[in-house]
């Protein structure tokens, strides 16, 4: 890391404006999410100086925990809770509150005691009226939570703001999606809601829109005259840990491809946005409209995981994990070939795959050029070694590499792909780019609803996943289960990508 680059991205840092003071109440607070990633963003936010002053954060859940246990409990399960020093964690700690309180309280109880502790805090610390409630619960809870709060009177304030992220997924399928936005909507208005896709939020995937849209030299090669294919890989090697429950009623379409996989193929093919802004929506809300119709059986290949190896440690089957049940047909992996029939994007197959369980953690945007009309070298054929590739490495590794032809030094002529690298740790002088979380819930806090996907792109979403789910439900149309702990997937998914005469390309 050169000098240079430290002082360049602090000096980047210190111009955003912390939000205005408010408190966010967090649902859930004894889950996963919030110690995996709401309260330690928080806490990065505030070492970077960007959250609000003064600000508090109260935790309601059902156990009994009080301010202390919370507060103790937060950081023993914080992985990076010394990032900025214990002085500065001791600062952060004090602003952590809890209320205990029971979701479906009839009696309202719990919903008045919430409110009474904000209005509390409020006075205490001199915080104005401006209240962000973060849905951290399981889904099912999410229609009952934003009904009481409608019923105490928390979802709308005279002198300040409310506002409301929910988590994902938001619904199980089209119908149910548009009931919870219903449900909703009897309480909050649109632009008081901030419904989440993390992906939208990681920076490598924000670079994305960078590259596009802020530079000049690919955008006018960016269609169907230049581009062979397009290929989006988001692959894990975690299997489904102790979410067993979660999982079974969810699967690898529910919880993976119809968010995060359909979102990056939008903002790959999108046109241009005016600004960046809601009309960022508005250009990804029309990618979904021109998917055409897929034949499910073939260009759809589900799978699931058996035992075997990652990174050399023996892993069970997803049949054998914990709360699953032995003859369960949920998929663990998902690939598809996706036609966009627009002017741009006609006659382009996408290919989209991602699964638990698999070789590497990875994820991927890669963008196959199509060959050379002709090679004029002797002794060379026109082949997959003489496309260009440009991959966007949204984790790990961030950055982004071109894949372009090289004359190998030497007497004779011979020809070598080589690569451009950028990457985030030379660039930036940072080893990892700050997580998602983070700018989530900055953006919810300054109310920039840019990086939130619209009801009617997930409603879009939906209706392009629901008919694989009730065919494969109905109907399993392969053998489970079809991969190896360890694999890159099932075999199907190779052939999938075979039919175009291409093979998946990732940089291991
Ligand atoms: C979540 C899914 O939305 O995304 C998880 O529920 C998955 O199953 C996670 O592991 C992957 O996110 P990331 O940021 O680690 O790629």
């Amino acid at each position: 890391m050169t000098k240079e680059y430290v002082e360049v991205s602090k000096c980047e840092m210190s111009k955003a404006v912390p939000p205005e003071p408010c408190i966010v109440v967090i649902f859930g607070v004894t889950g996963d999410l919030t110690h995996r990633e709401l309260i330690p963003s928080l806490y990065a936010l505030g070492c970077k100086n960007l959250i609000p002053r003064p600000f508090a954060i109260i935790g309601f859940a059902r156990r009994d925990w009080d301010d202390e246990f919370f507060r103790t409990e937060m950081k023993n399960t914080m992985k990076k809770v010394t990032e900025c020093g214990e002085k500065e964690w001791e600062h952060f700690a004090n602003k952590l509150f809890y209320v205990k309180g029971d979701f479906n309280d009839n009696s309202e109880d719990s919903y008045n005691r919430l409110r009474n502790r904000i209005k509390e805090l409020q006075d205490e610390l001199s915080i104005p009226d401006n209240v962000l409630f973060h849905l951290a619960t399981p889904p099912e809870d999410y229609s009952t939570i934003i009904d009481r709060l409608g019923k105490v009177s928390l979802s709308k304030s005279e002198n300040g703001w409310r506002r409301m992220i929910i988590e994902k997924p938001f619904g199980r399928d089209e119908q149910s999606a548009r009931k919870l936005d219903n449900d909703i909507h009897k309480v909050f208005d649109e632009e008081q809601i901030f419904r989440v896709d993390h992906y939208l939020a990681k920076e490598t995937v924000q670079n994305m829109l960078v590259f596009r849209f802020g530079n000049s030299g690919f955008e006018p090669i960016w269609n169907r005259n230049y581009i062979e294919n397009v290929q989006i890989t988001v692959s894990e090697e975690l299997g489904i840990g102790t979410r067993g429950n979660f999982y079974e009623r969810t699967g690898i379409l529910r919880d993976m491809v119809q968010n995060h996989l359909l979102q990056l193929l939008c903002l790959t093919a999108m046109e241009p946005p005016v600004n960046y802004d809601a009309s960022l929506q508005v250009e990804t809300v029309k990618v979904l409209d021109s998917i055409y119709e897929m034949n499910i059986e073939t260009d759809c290949i589900l799978g699931q995981y058996s035992e075997g190896e990652i990174n050399g440690v023996g892993v069970p089957a997803y049949r054998d994990e914990k709360n699953v049940s032995k003859d369960s047909i949920i998929p663990t992996y998902a690939a598809f070939k996706i036609m966009i029939e627009n002017w741009r994007w006609a006659g382009v197959p996408f290919f989209l795959r991602t699964g638990k369980r698999l070789k590497n953690k990875l994820a991927e945007v890669t963008i196959q050029f199509k060959q050379t009309p002709h090679l004029m070298f002797p002794g060379f054929k026109r082949d997959n070694l003489s496309r260009n590739v440009l991959t966007f490495r949204l984790q790990p590794d961030e950055g982004i590499i071109y894949t372009f032809m090289a004359k190998q030094p030497g007497a004779e002529l011979k020809l070598r792909p080589v690569n451009f690298n950028f990457q985030y740790d030379t660039a930036f002088g940072i080893s990892e780019p700050p997580s998602a979380y983070q700018w989530l819930l900055f953006d919810a806090m300054k109310g920039d609803q840019t990086l939130f996907p619209r009801g009617d792109w997930i409603y879009k979403s939906w209706s392009i996943i629901d008919p694989v789910i009730k065919k494969w439900e109905s109907q399993p149309w392969l053998d489970l289960p079809n991969y190896a702990s360890g694999s890159w997937g099932p075999d199907a998914a190779d052939k999938l990508i075979k039919t175009v005469g291409c093979t998946w390309n990732i940089k291991e």
